[in-house]
């Protein structure tokens, strides 16, 4: 009997390696995913917008999968350390990675990202999308939209503006706004919208315009004052906010986020991965707290990994063309 299940192990465990060599056992073996908890890297630091959404899914796709999702705030270099660490993480579907458009935008600023942006990342889905708010301390002088663009435009040099890091969304936006009022800005880089805006709410910075969803808690409980939204349309949580067009200087940003796994994950576990962000996205509790954050989940018909693939490499392509127009060009991270 013994012998029988010894000879069944062995002629199983060759059969596995065969398929294994014909590249077909990983789908095969990834059924069983998740075989352990999954780390979700947040490429900036906690209390942030990208924290923010991260911990959101990852406790609800962390039920759907019957394993936990543990968040780990990788941040530095604009997002791309974290982005570096997936990289070199297992394939395996147990590492995961949460960014947004600066992980697009990162070959146009960064020389040494030291992975290859169009080939790295296996795209799991996108997740939510949404404006910038774009806002001051309570102690600068403007009150209101009309008044802060040529306040800013006449002070330029004294004013300090807030930012995670070059390429993350703070900073375009503030690229944009400097673009905009044909000024330079003083910029502060932090390791992630979290600490920049503990430092705008201080008035240790002066400006910070972060993604709705962090900015519009702090909007409604008084911290700090809003003066214009990039989004086309006023956000319904803030209607007294103008548009920045409204506010007489246009600057536009949609943001968005996604979540990846590294190239070589099997898709099994990518399909799985999906279908729990899937779960999440149909979720009232998940949509009413985007909701309450100025912030949406894409619309059903995005949420393959296709549609995420498409945006993402339409995404490359069109912050590498803007950011060289904008004559900036790729550094080293240091
Ligand atoms: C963060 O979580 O700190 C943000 O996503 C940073 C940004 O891109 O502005």
């Amino acid at each position: 009997m013994i012998a029988h299940i010894r000879r069944f192990l062995m002629t199983r465990r060759s059969a596995l390696a065969g398929l294994a060599l014909l590249g077909l056992g990983a789908p095969a073996l990834a059924q069983g995913f998740p075989t352990k908890p999954i780390t979700l890297i947040v490429p900036f630091a906690a209390g942030g917008p990208s924290d923010v959404i991260a911990r959101l899914l990852g406790e609800h796709m962390g039920r759907t999968l019957g394993q936990q999702v543990i968040v780990e705030n990788i941040a530095g270099a604009g997002g791309t350390a974290g982005a570096k660490r997936l990289v070199s993480a297992e394939a395996d579907g147990h590492t995961l990675l949460i960014h947004h458009l600066a992980l697009a935008a990162a070959p146009a600023l960064y020389s040494n990202l030291g992975y290859d942006t169009q080939t790295a990342f296996a795209p799991v889905g996108l997740i939510n999308t949404g404006p910038m708010v774009i806002a001051g301390k309570l102690a600068l002088p403007p009150v209101d939209g009309k008044s802060f663009f040529p306040y800013a435009k006449q002070q330029a040099e004294k004013l300090t503006v807030a930012h995670a890091g070059v390429g993350s969304n703070a900073h375009l936006c503030a690229v944009l706004i400097s673009q905009a009022l044909s000024v330079k800005l003083a910029q502060v880089a932090y390791r992630g919208t979290g600490p920049a805006m503990n430092d705008l709410v201080g008035g240790q910075v002066d400006v910070l315009c972060d993604q709705s969803t962090t900015a519009v808690p702090q909007i409604q409980s008084d911290k700090i004052r809003a003066y214009a939204v990039t989004s086309p349309e006023r956000l319904g949580v803030l209607p007294n906010v103008p548009t920045s067009r409204e506010a007489g200087t246009e600057i536009d940003m949609t943001i968005w986020h996604g979540l990846y796994a590294p190239t070589g994950t099997p898709t099994a576990a990518l399909d799985k991965l999906n279908g729990a962000l899937q779960a999440a996205l149909k979720d009232p509790v998940v949509l009413e707290r985007f909701k309450a954050v100025g912030t949406s989940a894409f619309p059903a018909s995005e949420w393959t990994r296709e549609a995420h693939a498409k945006r993402f490499a339409a995404e490359v392509a069109k912050w590498g063309a803007a950011l060289k127009a904008a004559g900036l060009t790729p550094q080293n991270a240091n």
